[in-house]
């Protein structure tokens, strides 16, 4: 989009469905684009040769920017160089629709949209890996070890089959269920919960690291049979999933008690699964309704529960058809 002379790079949130944490140990995981929530990049060309960033964080020099932005500065730096932009300039504008520190892949999504406002001014057209490539530039500075999931997820329009360095890829299902979006308000930090995971894994006592290993085993192997659960339209066996994986994420100590409370309260509203998405110890949950109207109820109870936002997404409309 080219728009009075500014480049306009697009992209959106996600939602985990299945596999958070253990998608970090090469295990498959579910992740859905959340396009109900948006983020934007508007490049304004400028005469000289500076880089400007205005963003939630910052308004000045991208080279004056705080570290919480070095994701970004580093990645405009590679874009430069690649798309041989050295003498330009410009104004880089970032508008957020998407709550930060929340599980709902605002990091990825704002380098997504960066990376395609760029291209476009340098009038390149990127692959959906070339996207993905540039947006884990920023994604390992921002969360060290990330597994690209959030960068497939907020670069695809469809739910995502992920398994790192083996498969990315889109799959089709149909089904009328519908899942709800809840976020708590709390800010939960992905890079810490990853370290704490990793930590149990080490964890010198023999019983607790065999304990977390078959946990993150499991949770790959839910990832397996939800993708069956969801090109059968076996809602039911999908939200036992979902139920199951929350049990687990729970033990691995990343859940918190406003997550509980959101997915106490969706249970006893109706949902046939429920569980936090993303990194968790705050954030957002989901919880998997088999109609609009259950969705709706659904809805209301976990307003009443503490969420302070929440979203319907038809789950149907996440499948390519
Ligand atoms: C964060 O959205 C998902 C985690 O699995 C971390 C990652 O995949 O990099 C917790």
């Amino acid at each position: 989009m080219v728009k009075n002379g500014e480049y306009c790079g697009v992209s959106h949130g996600k939602v985990i469905l299945i596999g958070e944490h253990s998608v970090v140990y090469d295990q498959p995981a579910i992740v859905l684009p959340l396009e109900e929530a948006r983020m934007s990049v508007r490049l304004n060309p400028r005469l000289d040769n500076s880089i400007f960033i205005d963003c939630e964080y910052f308004c000045g020099l991208l080279r004056y920017a705080p570290d919480m932005l070095s994701n970004i500065r580093v990645l405009v730096d590679r874009l430069i160089y690649d798309f041989s932009l050295k003498n330009k300039g410009f104004d880089l504008i970032v508008r957020s629709g998407i709550p930060h520190e929340r599980g709902m892949g605002s990091s990825a999504a704002v380098a997504v949209a960066t990376v395609r406002a760029v291209a476009k001014f340098a009038g390149r057209a990127l692959s959906f890996k070339e996207e993905f490539e540039y947006s884990q530039i920023a994604e390992n500075i921002a969360h060290s070890t990330a597994s690209g999931l959030d960068s497939a997820a907020v670069a695809s329009h469809s739910a995502v089959w992920f398994q790192r360095s083996v498969e990315i890829s889109t799959f089709a299902f149909h089904t009328d269920a519908v899942l709800v979006v809840a976020d708590t308000g709390i800010t939960g930090s992905t890079r810490e919960a990853v370290s704490d995971v990793r930590s149990l894994l080490k964890s010198y006592d023999p019983n607790v690291s065999r304990e977390t290993w078959s946990h993150i085993h499991r949770l790959g192997q839910l990832s397996y049979e939800s993708a069956d659960a969801l090109r059968a339209n076996s809602i039911h066996d999908l939200g036992e999933n979902m139920n199951e994986a929350q049990r687990i994420l729970s033990s691995l100590s990343v859940s918190h008690p406003a997550l509980d409370c959101c997915i106490h309260a969706a249970h006893v509203a109706g949902a046939v699964g429920a569980k936090l998405t993303g990194g968790g110890r705050g954030g957002c949950m989901i919880a998997l309704a088999q109609s609009a109207s259950y969705a709706q109820r659904i809805r209301k109870a976990l307003a009443q529960a503490g969420a302070i936002h929440t979203w319907l997404v038809p789950l149907g409309s996440k499948g390519i058809q």
